[in-house]
């Protein structure tokens, strides 16, 4: 340990920075102040770290297991638990793809049959200005819902899907990701308030990419009511806006967070990042 570890917000609901802590060299006891804090600060970022992929997958291991990218042209080469998040190709055109992927509120692979804990981002290469990424506190986003909605919320189950949601619809060209992912996508069912297993806080568990709609409810009323959900969680009181410093690492919580990518950068302006995406073991 590198001297007593702190925290220190960043946004007005959502984004702390943990100070004093080098990633690459984490004993036992710090880690668990780590998982501590976490459980508390769905995101959280430490600056200044510099970790390869392997460590970046060692760190994701010490919370569950880091699950190979479904979308095979953005895996690392050699350690497949790490994918990029970068708008350039290997010969460093733009991708475009990379530049507008997730650019609208989500949260990751709720269409899957379990769906993962956490992911976390290590900044390489930042653009000069902007090009942030944005999160949204969906325990606060419950918690500020009228009763009458908590009310009608606790009876609903939202149905998920890869890009079915109106975010998706609008992201996202259906037959453009077919032809990029290796698997099939069922649909799930998830209630659309969950309890987090760690601090049993509440949180509202529907997202405009992968909730497409609610068992038992027309797909004119369920959009509605999706869209509804989305402008109020992202409210800019209940959102953090991450600005990239080389060298950041921030995880957020996948059950008690909504995220995008801002874009709103320069896609000339190189920015590269590794990921990873813990599941529960
Ligand atoms: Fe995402």
């Amino acid at each position: 340990m590198t001297g007593t570890p702190q925290l220190h917000p960043l946004g007005e609901t959502l984004g702390t920075e943990a100070r004093g802590i080098d990633l690459s060299h984490l004993d036992d006891a710090t880690f668990a102040w780590v998982a501590q804090a976490f459980a508390e600060h769905p995101v959280l970022v430490f600056r200044n770290q510099h970790l390869t992929a392997e460590e970046l997958a060692a760190f994701g291991r010490r919370f569950g297991t880091p699950r190979i990218h479904s979308l095979v042209k953005y895996r690392y080469p050699g350690v497949p638990e790490v994918s990029w998040l970068r708008n350039v190709d290997d010969s460093g055109n733009i991708d475009w793809y990379g530049v507008k992927r997730a650019t609208d509120w989500h949260t990751d692979s709720t269409y899957e049959a379990v769906p993962p804990l956490l992911a976390m981002l290590h900044a390489l290469e930042v653009p000069s200005e902007k090009g942030g990424t944005m999160f949204a506190d969906m325990r606060a986003a419950y918690d500020t819902l009228p009763a009458a909605m908590k009310d009608r919320l606790g009876t609903l189950v939202g149905l998920h899907g890869r890009t079915d949601g109106p975010a998706g619809a609008r992201l996202y060209d259906p037959e453009e990701e077919m032809r990029m992912t290796d698997k099939a996508f069922p649909e799930r069912q998830r209630p659309a308030v969950i309890r987090h297993p760690v601090s049993g806080r509440e949180i509202l568990f529907v997202n405009p990419m992968h909730t497409h709609g609610f068992v038992g409810m027309g797909k004119d009323e369920a959009w509605e009511l999706i869209e509804e959900l989305a402008r109020h969680a992202t409210q800019d009181h209940l959102v953090y806006y991450h600005s990239w410093q080389v060298g950041d690492l921030l995880m957020w919580d996948e059950r008690a967070t909504m995220h995008r990518g801002a874009g709103d950068y320069r896609p000339d302006e190189r920015r590269v990042m590794m990921r990873t995406i813990v599941y529960p073991n």
